[in-house]
């Protein structure tokens, strides 16, 4: 088996992390061009915590979705052992589970101590946590103490050089693997220049690796001007990102590429990885900087899609030959009954690829059970079952309708119990209710006495004996004649996108 090293930070240049900017096409640029490590933007963990991990097919790429069908991340295996997941957090416990998450699909965990914006710090997240040095280090030592990965934070500086230095000195000790160092304080905005003293203070009072932030207005303008950095803070490392995000080619040794041709090249990632068009231009508009209002700038600024963007930069034939290579993908896929991974509407119906696993759930629960818990809590109809069996091999197939919209798993199963509980899975998936798997929270939704209670009454039954329908939900059972069982087959096979996009959104 390949032995996989841990990220190392030393010596390195990184693509810092940038709300928005740090998106898998704008990582897979900077790695292009010769970053070391390639930070994501933050995430927070609240939003993280209610994803599914849902592995791509079609794209190749593991994506992290929210119950609303937004990625909120999406990876691929190139950047698998240098991508840095940022999360923004207040929560200790919180942030283990979603760095537990995530942790196999990235190289190391990152934690936002530098964040000033007022959505950030109102949580206690971001800048925030440097007023409050102890629950850095529980997160921090929780996080080391619970993760198999490199765990690091990013900061800002204090207003004090001691109180800096007392404040990197304590995040050493909780274990963790490196520090990037903001060099500005949380009041001082990116226009003014930033505290090459600090960092270099930093870099000397710990023996973890530091990486320099904050020089991109003044310092970096080139890729010789990121030795010179380094230098003038004494960190081993050094972070960049509004450098980066003009230009990520300024990580190219040598020598910086035009930034026309940088844009192709951003479109390609785009379009390759299927970037919602919004973060796609939003992207792009950062690079054009001054040019916004040129010619370029509008045809961009009208473009509501990636397909428009092509269409603006005259990359139509690409944009074709992708769309191509994907569709042939995807029939391949579905020609071998594995099915694209996250939710998306069919018609009127949700689908999304969700086999059943009995032993995902506790003795006596299942997400029907839940499913009915919630409509009854929402005082929505009983969730209504149909369900369709096909005559090759028998398989079993449920929609269930709740609220006047309809949710579907596009994999089939042996058993109509299955098959129904595959259905409501997706329901409260898309729904973002919680579905009674062991481990997750339940918010209450089944609790254990009222389940021994219904039990008793026979009201809810456990999986293997039929539950009584007035209670789970109401039920028909069609069997599909021979020329009509490829039907559904067929339905699951085209389906149509949510929001135009052929594929999925990426969150910003
Ligand atoms: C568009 C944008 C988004 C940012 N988002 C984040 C973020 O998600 N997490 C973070 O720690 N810092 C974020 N920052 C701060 C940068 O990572 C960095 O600390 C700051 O821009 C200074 O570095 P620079 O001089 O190289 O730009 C963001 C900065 C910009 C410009």
């Amino acid at each position: 088996m390949a032995e996989t090293t841990e990220l190392s930070f030393r010596n390195k240049t990184a693509l810092a992390p940038m709300v928005r900017c740090g998106t898998l096409p704008m990582r897979l640029l900077a790695l292009d061009y010769g970053a070391d490590i390639v930070y994501c933007e933050e995430l927070i963990d609240i939003k993280m915590a209610q994803c599914n991990r849902i592995v791509n097919e079609e794209l190749e790429t593991v994506d992290y979705v929210a119950p609303d069908g937004r990625v909120m991340f999406r990876t691929c295996s190139r950047e698998k052992d240098r991508v840095v997941f940022q999360m923004g957090t207040a929560d200790p416990q919180r942030a283990l589970t979603v760095a537990q998450l995530v942790q196999d699909d990235v190289a190391a965990i990152d934690v936002n101590m530098g964040c000033p914006k007022e959505y950030s710090t109102k949580g206690g997240m971001g800048a925030a946590l440097l007023s409050d040095p102890d629950k850095i280090e529980t997160i921090l030592t929780t996080l080391v103490n619970g993760l198999s990965k490199p765990v690091t934070c990013k900061i800002r500086v204090l207003p004090s050089l001691e109180d800096t230095v007392r404040l990197v000195r304590r995040i050493e000790r909780t274990g963790v693997s490196a520090i990037a160092v903001h060099g500005r304080m949380k009041e001082e905005r990116n226009q003014q220049p930033v505290h090459c003293d600090y960092i270099q203070a930093v870099a000397e009072a710990v023996s973890i690796p530091v990486l320099a932030n904050g020089g991109s207005l003044d310092l970096v303008k080139t890729h010789s001007d990121i030795a010179k950095f380094r230098e003038a803070t004494g960190a081993c490392s050094v972070m960049l990102a509004r450098a980066a995000m003009w230009n990520p080619s300024i990580f190219c040794s040598q020598g910086p590429v035009s930034i026309d041709e940088v844009m192709e090249e951003y479109i390609k990632y785009a379009v390759r990885y299927d970037n919602h068009a919004f973060n796609t231009k939003y992207c792009l508009c950062q690079m054009l900087r001054e040019r916004l209002e040129s010619p370029m700038g509008k045809l961009l600024h009208a473009a509501q899609t990636n397909k428009e963007i092509c269409e603006a930069y005259g990359m139509m034939q690409y944009y074709d030959e992708i769309e191509s290579e994907l569709q042939r993908r995807k029939e391949g896929l579905q020609k071998n009954n594995i099915n694209l991974s996250h939710p998306t509407l069919e018609g009127d119906v949700w689908i999304m690829p969700v086999r059943f696993e009995r032993r995902e759930y506790p003795p006596q629960i299942t997400p029907k059970m839940y499913l009915l818990e919630w409509s009854r809590r929402e005082k929505l109809g009983q969730p209504v079952y149909e369900t369709v069996q096909r005559s090759q091999d028998r398989g079993f197939q449920s929609t269930v309708a709740v609220a006047e919209k309809k949710y579907r798993s596009t994999l089939w199963e042996k058993s109509k119990k299955f098959a129904e509980q595959a259905a409501s899975v997706v329901c409260l998936r898309v729904l973002g209710v919680p579905e009674g798997r062991v481990g997750e929270d339940s918010c209450g939704l089944v609790n254990k006495r009222k389940r021994e209670e219904e039990n008793k009454n026979g009201a809810i039954q456990p999986e293997d004996s039929p539950p009584a329908p007035e209670l789970d939900g109401r039920k028909r059972h069609i069997t599909l004649s021979p020329q009509k069982a490829e039907e559904p087959t067929n339905r699951t096979c085209t389906q149509p996108v949510v929001n135009g996009s052929h594929h999925s959104q990426t969150a910003s």
